[in-house]
């Protein structure tokens, strides 16, 4: 098969963590026997220093026309005072919006290795396994009105949380679906009891529960959600969220997993004619330029984001599940980056990288 790959690097350790990541596709091209096409293009900070542009129209093109797109980071702290309309982040909401990309899945588990990274206590984690959906291109990251108006005492800003009823019954039904394939849980995240946004979410979701039967839906509000994901996150299959909920809810995922720098994620759009989704993969992580540029950060958030794409853009489920397994062979090896506490001297973003390719070609 021929793998048609965009890489976006964007910001900070995004240059490091997709290096590892890329390392890894070309090993599983090697080892399985496919062709890897990989492209290369701005995005962010990055993109803004040679282009003046968070998404420059290049990348634009060269996105669409990619099988996927493997993203890294973006943001660096040159930009915190800029408006949001000229800061690095703004490529990534482009690029989302411009792929069309509305359901943002963000694994969350508890490796057996890891469990003493997570504060919290062992017996409480063990065992965790849950996907966030996230909705991705709606709510209050895109709705208008948005901005800062007027100036003195009259100064105010205003962001819009918007949803149409089509937008949150095909992320809804991205959700039910992954649930049918698991364990046939899904809880849908609001803030009915003070949201209008969220009585419309709460209605249309409990609507398409009625195609998917044989999944149990319940419902929770998005503060007792967030206590319940510390208090007792096993109780978690599929948690369905909008956009800022998503986003918040899935870094509190990240104590679970031990580390933010684990996380992996897809963001997928609509479903081609072969079955692949269009997708764009990142990690859950930022830019972190406090370690950038040291051969610190891990890699596995994109890593594992590497396996999300093989399966859903690719629908390679053997080389998804070599990567992963290749994955929890190094966690287990203790060869692992310092955000994860070893016991030992901290492995390198590349030692980690190169032990997972060299898994994946058979080596050891
Ligand atoms: C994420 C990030 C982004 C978001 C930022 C970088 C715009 O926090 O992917 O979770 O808020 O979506
Ligand atoms: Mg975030």
């Amino acid at each position: 098969m021929q793998l048609n790959i965009l890489i976006l690097p964007g910001d900070g350790i995004g240059t490091e963590v997709t290096r590892e990541a890329v390392k890894v596709l070309e090993s599983v091209a090697e080892r399985y026997g496919h062709t890897l096409k990989l492209d290369h293009a701005l995005l962010g900070g990055a993109a803004i220093h040679q282009t003046g542009n968070p998404l420059p129209p290049e990348t634009v093109t060269k996105a669409l026309a990619a099988d996927a797109t493997l993203m890294g980071a973006v943001g660096l702290p040159e930009f915190d005072a800029a408006p949001p309309d000229k800061r690095p982040e703004r490529g990534l909401l482009g690029l989302r919006k411009t792929l069309g990309v509305f359901a943002n899945l963000r694994p969350v588990r508890a490796y057996a290795a890891l469990i003493d990274s997570s504060p919290l206590k062992n017996h409480l984690v063990s065992g965790t396994d849950m996907i966030i959906v996230r909705e991705l291109t709606g709510g209050l990251y895109y709705g208008t009105p948005r901005g800062i108006s007027g100036s003195g005492a009259e100064e105010q800003a205003v962001n819009t949380m918007f949803y149409t009823r089509p937008e949150i019954e095909r992320v809804a039904r991205v959700a039910f679906y992954l649930a049918q394939r698991r364990r046939k849980r899904l809880t849908s995240v609001d803030k009915s009891n003070v949201l209008e946004n969220s009585q419309l979410w709460r209605r249309v979701v409990i609507e398409v529960a009625k195609e998917f039967p044989d999944v149990e839906l319940d419902h929770l509000l998005v503060d007792n959600c967030a206590m319940q994901l510390v208090l007792n996150p096993r109780r978690f299959d599929v948690l369905l969220t909008e956009n800022l909920f998503g986003d918040i809810l899935s870094d509190e995922g990240a104590v679970l997993a031990g580390s933010i720098g684990m996380l992996p994620s897809a963001s997928l759009g609509d479903r081609r004619p072969s079955g692949a989704w269009t997708g764009l993969y990142e990690p859950v992580h930022g830019s972190a330029p406090d370690i950038a540029g040291q051969n610190k950060a891990n890699p596995l958030g994109a890593i594992g984001s590497v396996a999300a794409m093989l399966e859903y853009s690719f629908g390679l489920t053997e080389e998804a599940a070599a990567v992963n397994a290749a994955m929890e062979d190094v966690l287990n090896s203790g060869r692992v980056t310092a955000d994860l506490k070893p016991a030992g001297v901290p492995a390198t973003t590349a030692e980690v990288g190169s032990a997972i390719a060299e898994r994946i070609r058979g080596g050891k």
